[in-house]
């Protein structure tokens, strides 16, 4: 039986159809809300409003739970890799081995940026921020390639995924070789996605560059981790830019600049910053406690809390548990890594955070791994971007397949009523 909800405004009654999603979420549908009552609902931070019907990732707060397509991250943090996440997400289904070599191949068709993107980068300061520079970068790439796609032809679309892939990942270790004025690299196409990541980055002339697995097969599990979390901020970003029909570049390179904030992506790299504030100061844990609970100190205890995660992140979980890994794996001893679990010890047990359900999330410990594999901090949020890139581009798909309309919230206006204009000298 279907529901209904009733709203009643000046003693009116309206009806509006209530759905229920695979998982028993409910949303009262008001697309005609405004039509029949002339109101509209106010909703900053939308924190109660949905902006679409989604089949990608399903994600329970209250429990945990996060699934990609219906598969536990658990499940494919242990047993998948990156490109057959990427997949998945953006194609729907998980590949068989045919289909992840042709992704794979079809990826490295698309492996080399134009030349002349050089001259962009050339013209940013090497101390420019690396999320700045690639999102530019990123939206560069639409002059290089200003055919939109045809999101109703399967092949475009299909082609338009696998380039963005490509040169994606290497723009993104290109900011950081800009910055400390190596030679820029090449994608070696005998190597893997994630492999090539770490020798964009790292290799140079003058030296072979030995390759660590253990660090690829970290790094793979942190990508699948971020890969996708529905309607967070930079998704919103991406989907909503796209929805003017913006082109695929266009919307990511703003998803950039939207991940790139300290309360969202930047959190990496904030918190890392944190940890170090904390050692440098002789570790008082409690003090930063202290601050971060006091509402006139602007100070907040950086990869803890989350809009939607109000019990714990699962993505954090495993992550947790990888630091210890990685760093045992490396022979990394980070004071650090002590700084991180006395603050998390201490705010599970403070009722400031308990009461507002503010539990490590994805960010805290990431930054730590990131670290032990001599990943710069200002590269952290770069990271995340790589990670995020299937999401976003399986959202955007979606929002254009789907047709869904142009996004345009609306606004209750509290501005100046009507006025008359007065001339300069009457002011
Ligand atoms: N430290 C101290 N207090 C906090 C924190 C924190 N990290 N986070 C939230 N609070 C308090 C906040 O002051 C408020 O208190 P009160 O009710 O007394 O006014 C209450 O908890 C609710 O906070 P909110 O800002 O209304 O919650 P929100 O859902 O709007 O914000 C958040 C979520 C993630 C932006 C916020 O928790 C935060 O700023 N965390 C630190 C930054 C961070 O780690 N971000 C990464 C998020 S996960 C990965 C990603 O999205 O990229």
């Amino acid at each position: 039986m279907s529901k209904t909800a009733i709203l009643e405004i000046d003693g009116k009654k309206y009806e509006f159809p209530v759905i229920v999603g695979t998982e028993n979420e409910v949303a009262i549908d008001i697309e005609k809300l405004r039509g029949a009552t002339g109101a509209i609902t106010l909703d900053p931070g939308y924190k109660n409003s949905g902006s679409c019907k989604s089949e990608i990732t399903f994600l329970d707060g209250e429990e945990g739970i996060l699934r990609y397509r219906g598969y536990s991250i658990e499940d494919l943090a242990d047993k998948a890799d990156f490109l057959e996440v990427a997949y998945l997400l953006i194609f729907g289904e998980l590949p068989n081995q045919a289909q992840l070599d042709k992704f794979e191949n079809d990826i490295r068709k698309h492996t080399l940026v134009n030349e002349e993107m050089k001259s962009i980068l050339e013209g940013f300061p090497k101390t420019a921020h690396p999320m700045g520079v690639l999102s530019s970068l990123t939206s560069a790439l639409t002059a290089f390639n200003p055919k939109s796609v045809n999101v109703e032809n399967e092949k475009e679309m299909y082609d338009a995924v696998c380039k963005t892939m490509g040169k994606f990942l290497v723009i993104a270790t290109w900011t950081y070789r800009r910055r400390m004025g190596f030679p820029l690299n090449y994608y070696d196409n005998t190597k893997g996605y994630v492999e090539n990541f770490m020798r964009l980055m790292f290799e140079i002339p003058t030296q072979p560059y030995k390759m660590d697995q253990k660090i690829v097969d970290a790094l793979d599990k942190l990508f699948i981790l971020h890969a996708d979390h529905e309607q967070n901020c930079s998704t919103s970003t991406v989907r909503i830019v796209g929805s003017s029909h913006a082109g695929l570049f266009a919307s990511i390179s703003a998803g950039v600049s939207a991940l790139w904030g300290p309360l969202h992506g930047g959190a990496n790299q904030a918190v890392l910053e944190m940890l170090e504030e904390i050692n440098n100061n002789g570790g008082d844990v409690a003090k930063y406690v202290l601050k971060a609970k006091d509402k006139d100190d602007p100070f907040r205890l950086m990869g803890f809390g989350h809009r939607v995660y109000k019990n714990f992140d699962p993505r954090a979980t495993i992550i947790k548990k990888a630091a210890d890994d990685v760093l045992d794996a490396l022979g990394v001893d980070d004071p650090l890594l002590d700084i991180a679990k006395q603050l998390e010890k201490v705010a599970l047990e403070d009722e400031y955070f308990k009461s507002r359900n503010l539990y490590p999330n994805v960010d805290f410990y990431s930054g730590i791994i990131y670290r032990a594999m001599g990943i710069p901090v200002e590269m952290f949020t770069v990271l995340f971007a790589i990670g995020r890139l299937p999401g976003w581009i399986a959202q955007w798909k979606e929002m254009r397949t789907n047709k869904e309309p142009i996004g345009r919230p609306r606004q209750v206006y509290t501005g100046s009523p009507s006025r008359s204009f007065k001339e300069v000298n009457q002011r």
